[in-house]
């Protein structure tokens, strides 16, 4: 019999059941984007991997993981494959729930085993953060799903201009990185780090601002391209953020919670990498680099947005002394100068992951993933 299992895990399962509440089959069933999967497989993988990681790898315990692991490990699946494996909502439901069962069994016994990965929580806080980040990839694709419908559309925005003012840092040694049982493999190990004199915006670019920013031709101008990035936007006809539309009274947004956050004095999101330095270069800025995103949050020279994560200049890159753990898949993979910084957090994500070094990454071309930018520049 299982006595109290974890608050905090009990309301992010919860989290992650509702949204089989919100959408009907064919919604959850749906690949809404290409680089996102169905609903429905988010919940099934979130249930499998806090089985696989507590009942088959620390209590040895395949029962639940041997049916399933060919389709919830990502490797093993592609993506576009995952939709017709699924099962039916109501018997998705009914899984999570006696994984969840299972799993409570397993949480209740921690203290019988000197696993490594139940050391000091480690493992409890590990599966968290992975609910957590899962909930804010399903809020990717539930904004995907309200765009193809009408409605959750904001007043036209307006422009604004740049001018807003900028925080002085002085150059020092910082600790970069997080220590202790939070941290993925990626924060660690903690470390100091010399920063230059630098300065960041007192807020993230808004909406209006990127409206002044395509109204100065910013997407047909070469000049403020990198190359790769010119040819994407060539390539795809990309002329505004991804969840903008034009109407009869000009640039709206359609987003989550009656396109809440599309304000013109809002944080803009909905633009990758490649227009965040395409923006910063016209704003005769640049992106801030992690390093210095990390310091001005850890100074507390400058709150994170918290509702948009922040692009960073960086390629995402392992810290000097890194080690895989707990497994390669998480960070190693993505190491390949393909993917890219985003610090901070999003309006959509959990707590659990919210804190000065947690490190975001994503490919350049990724419009998808509540990113924006805040400028930066040498002093
Ligand atoms: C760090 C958000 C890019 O969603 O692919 C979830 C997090 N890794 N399960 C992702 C993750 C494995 C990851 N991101
Ligand atoms: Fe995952």
């Amino acid at each position: 019999m299982t006595a109290n299992p974890p608050t905090r895990l009990v309301q992010l399962r919860e989290r992650t059941r509702q949204v089989l509440d919100r959408y009907d089959e064919t919604e959850l069933r749906r690949q809404a984007h290409p680089d996102l999967s169905p609903l429905l497989w988010h919940v099934g993988h979130m249930f499998f991997v806090e089985n696989f990681w507590l009942a088959e790898q620390v209590f040895g315990d395949t029962r639940v993981t041997d049916p399933w692991r060919t389709l919830y490990f990502p490797e093993l699946c592609a993506k576009g494959e995952r939709s017709a494996r699924l099962p039916e909502p109501a018997a998705m439901r009914a899984w999570t729930e006696e994984v969840a069962r299972v799993c409570d069994a397993y949480w209740a016994r921690a203290a019988e085993t000197d696993h490594p990965l139940l050391t000091d929580g480690y493992l409890l806080s590990f599966v968290r953060q992975h609910y957590a980040q899962h909930i804010e990839t399903m809020r990717m694709a539930e904004a995907q799903i309200v765009r193809a419908r009408p409605g959750n559309v904001s007043s036209p925005i307006e422009p604004r201009p740049l001018g807003d003012s900028f925080v002085a840092q002085a150059a020092g040694d910082v600790t970069l990185g997080t220590a202790g049982i939070d941290a993925y493999d990626n924060e660690q190990p903690a470390q100091s780090f010399h920063v230059e004199a630098f300065e960041m915006a007192s807020r993230p670019v808004t909406n209006g601002q990127w409206l002044s920013f395509m109204a100065d031709d910013g997407y047909a101008s070469a000049a403020l391209w990198d190359a790769a990035g010119w040819d994407w936007i060539c390539a795809e006809a990309i002329t505004h953020p991804e969840h903008w539309q034009h109407g009869d009274d000009g640039w709206q947004a359609q987003d989550l919670d009656g396109a809440l956050g599309a304000g013109s004095d809002d944080p803009v999101h909905g633009i990758g990498w490649y227009e965040a330095r395409a923006f910063a270069r016209w704003a005769r800025a640049r992106l801030p680099r992690e390093a210095e995103w990390e310091t001005a949050r850890r100074r507390d020279a400058l709150p994170a947005s918290e509702t948009v994560w922040e692009w960073c200049d960086d390629a995402f890159a392992a810290y000097p002394g890194f080690t895989a753990f707990p497994y390669d898949e998480y960070s190693l993979p993505w190491f390949d100068g393909a993917h890219f910084v985003a610090r901070g957090a999003s309006r959509h994500t959990e707590p659990d992951v919210i804190r000065p070094g947690f490190r975001n990454f994503y490919p350049p071309t990724h419009r998808h993933v509540f990113a924006g930018l805040r400028l930066a520049r040498d002093i």
